[in-house]
This record gives C-alpha cells, sequence and structure tokens, in this order.
C-alpha cells in the first residue's frame, strides 16, 4: 500500500470524501480471517474541517439530521449511541496512533443510506480519518487508517466488526472489485464488467434492532467453533483455517449452531473464491449460482437474514433474468444485491415493489450503484 504523502505544513482547511460499498459475495467471513469481494460505490460522506484555532475544542455538526456535538479532545467518551461515537472513535485512535489533532470544527453530509448495509459506517469513519490526517499532517498510511476507523468501531461503537467495510471505502478503485484477504490484507482488484447484466439493489428499509448484537454473538459462535475443532486439528488457528470435512468431521463435538455458524464461513469462503474465478471468465451464471448459496447459507446456517430479505431473493428464483440474488452486509435488513439483465429492470422493480408493500406494508427502494473510488481528500 502506497504511503500517504508526508506533508510539511497542514492546511488550514479540507474537504474529504469516503464512500459506502457493495460487497458482491463474502459476508461474515471478513472477522474469520477469510476472503471478501467487494467494491466502493460512488455514494459518499463529506466532511469539511477546518482548524479553529483553540487546543482541544472540536464542534461536529451533521447537516442532514441538523445536529451539532462538541466535545473536548483532553477528555471524551462514547455515548450510549448516535454518529457521534463514530467520529469520536475516529479521533481516539488516531491520538492512540501518536496523531497530534488539535481544535477543529467539522460538518458532514452524506448519501449512503443508513442501515442499508452499503456501511455508512464506514464512510463517516473513513472520511473523518482521512480529513483529519490530511488537517493535521499526520502522515498516517492508508492501512493505519483503515485499521483505525475499524478500531472505532470496535472501542466507541460497540460492534467489533471486520475489516471489509473499511478497507473497500478506502481501497475502492472504480469500476473494480477487490479481492481481499482479510489474514493479511493482500488484495486484488477485478474489472466489474457485467456485459448485458448490471447490479441492483433493493433497500428493504427495514433495520432490525438484533443487528449489533447478534452480530458480536457470531464472533463469539465462530470463536467456540475454532476451539472446538483445535483440540483435533492444533493448527487451526481461525475458521479460515477449516476445510468443510474438519468441520462435518466435528459436528458431533459441538452444539448443532456452532456447527451451522462453521459451515457457512468455511463455505462462504470457497464460494468467494470460486465467485471470483466466475467473474473473469464472465461466468455469470455460476456467479449468479453462488451469490444464491451465499444467501440461503447466511439465511439457513448464519441465521443472519430476516422474512423481508428472504422474500426479494424468492421473488428472483423464477427469473432467468437475474442470475444471482443475496442479502448483502451484516443482515437483519438493510439491502439484497442482484445480478439482472439491463433490459429487465425497470420491469422487475415495478412487480416486486408491488408485492413487497403488498406483503409488509412498506415501500422497497431500488439503488442502482454505480462503482467508485476509495477515499480522497478532494480539496
Ligand atoms: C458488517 C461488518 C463487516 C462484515 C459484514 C458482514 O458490514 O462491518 O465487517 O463483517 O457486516 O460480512
Amino acid at each position: 500500500m502506497d504511503n500517504l504523502k508526508k506533508q510539511t505544513t497542514a492546511p488550514d482547511a479540507v474537504t474529504a470524501q469516503a464512500p459506502g460499498r457493495i460487497n458482491l459475495i463474502g459476508e461474515h467471513t471478513d472477522y474469520n480471517d477469510g476472503f471478501v469481494l467487494p467494491a466502493a460505490i460512488d455514494r459518499k460522506m463529506t466532511v469539511r474541517a477546518r482548524r479553529n484555532g483553540t487546543p482541544s475544542a472540536v464542534h461536529l455538526t451533521d447537516i442532514r439530521q441538523q445536529q451539532s456535538f462538541s466535545f473536548d479532545l483532553r477528555d471524551f467518551s462514547p455515548l450510549e449511541k448516535g454518529w457521534q461515537n463514530y467520529v469520536m472513535g475516529v479521533v481516539s485512535e488516531l491520538q492512540k496512533l501518536g496523531g497530534a489533532i488539535g481544535g477543529f470544527d467539522a460538518a458532514f453530509e452524506g448519501n449512503v443510506p443508513v442501515g442499508s448495509g452499503m456501511s455508512s459506517s464506514a464512510a463517516l469513519e473513513c472520511s473523518f480519518a482521512t480529513a483529519l490526517n490530511e488537517l493535521f499532517a499526520l502522515g498516517f498510511d492508508k492501512r493505519q487508517l483503515i485499521e483505525a476507523s475499524q478500531r472505532a468501531e470496535h472501542h466507541f461503537v460497540g460492534i467489533k466488526c471486520g475489516i471489509m467495510d473499511q478497507f473497500a471505502s478506502v481501497m475502492g478503485r472504480k469500476d473494480h472489485v477487490i479481492l481481499l484477504d482479510c489474514r493479511d490484507l493482500g488484495f486484488q482488484y477485478f474489472p466489474l464488467e457485467l456485459g448485458a447484466y448490471q447490479l441492483l439493489l433493493l433497500n428493504t428499509n427495514v433495520s432490525h434492532a438484533l443487528a449489533s448484537s447478534e452480530y458480536n454473538t457470531r464472533r463469539a459462535e465462530c470463536a467456540e467453533g475454532v476451539s472446538v475443532l483445535q483440540q483435533e486439528h492444533p493448527g487451526i488457528r481461525n475458521l479460515r483455517d477449516a476445510s468443510l470435512e474438519q468441520v462435518a468431521a466435528g459436528q458431533e463435538k459441538m452444539p448443532e449452531h456452532i456447527f451451522r455458524r462453521c459451515r457457512h464461513v468455511v463455505s462462504e469462503n470457497r464460494r468467494v473464491l470460486d465467485a471470483a474465478t466466475a467473474l473473469q471468465a464472465g461466468d455469470f451464471k455460476t456467479l449468479g449460482k453462488l451469490m444464491c448459496q451465499s444467501h440461503f447459507s447466511l439465511q439457513n446456517d448464519y441465521e443472519v437474514s430476516c422474512p423481508e430479505l428472504d422474500f426479494l431473493v424468492q421473488q428472483t428464483l423464477d427469473k432467468e433474468y437475474i442470475p444471482g440474488s443475496r442479502m448483502m452486509g451484516g443482515g437483519f435488513g438493510g439491502c439484497t444485491i442482484s445480478i439482472i439483465e439491463k433490459s429487465r429492470v425497470a420491469e422487475f422493480v415495478e412487480q416486486v415493489s408491488k408485492i413487497y408493500r403488498h406483503r409488509f406494508g412498506i415501500d422497497l427502494t431500488p439503488i442502482e450503484v454505480a462503482i467508485g473510488d476509495g477515499a480522497a481528500v478532494i480539496r
């Protein structure tokens, strides 16, 4: 990863942007040292920050929600909840790395839908990490900004997230997906060329309250599975190291739901690698099949889906013009991601919106995203 250029003089004000992300496949694999296939999108968070001449006063404004918040850099701690935690978390992690941050005013706004599984939180974290790095000439490289943003979420938000979202938000490249090995952050860009197809996200507009507590529970369940597998195979550090055969052989020794969690992660890792191969070969049928398998594994084995997501995926299964569809992100709401023939999008959206409203009494939001570049200072 190239180092961000170290500056000799810090600017008085900066504007930085960081995008949300999609994920083609590879869900709940990142914190198991596994593989993911995400991409940054053209929806972003933009933050304008300026030094205010004080040693430690910070004033933040969320433009869209018209909320302001101030804190002192010498003494701050997480609130019970809220966007403030993402920003304070980033500040705290940059300080822990030795970053000398002075007083600043910052205002932000963005168009990544919150709670959609498109990672508006990583966009917020990474936009602030990028802005503050520039504003105070901290000289951190991209990897440090990615990891600081991830730790912000662990320590100030309380979600023990993996690295996928922050990595994609910082490292995204226009028109490319990223095959990322979350063990060592080795990565490769693949052009996302879908021919007659395109991506379509459908936002369920539900965000079930379970999302954060169940997320951390899943992490603990994976660790439990690993500790059982290690009894037979001491070389297994993480689910990334286990094969499906080893998981099957360990089934008797672990609770049933732990077995299914392990089976999801291990099979999903395989699917990500197969999907990358299919994408390169332009084999959208295989790619689509892998996406559907991913969904069913998340629904039945990992149990992080919800009726709204399952319903939307179900609606695609008999449509030959939609080779694949699945829930995207952490789960319990948010979006599905589908590959669909371009010429059929309008027809499908109209049809599925109608039956979704009829079934759940909620409006569906179709989102056509383009694949964009990662975080950047723009002024
Ligand atoms: C959230 C987390 C990511 C990842 C996904 C599930 O988006 O922030 O780290 O674990 O869920 O794949």
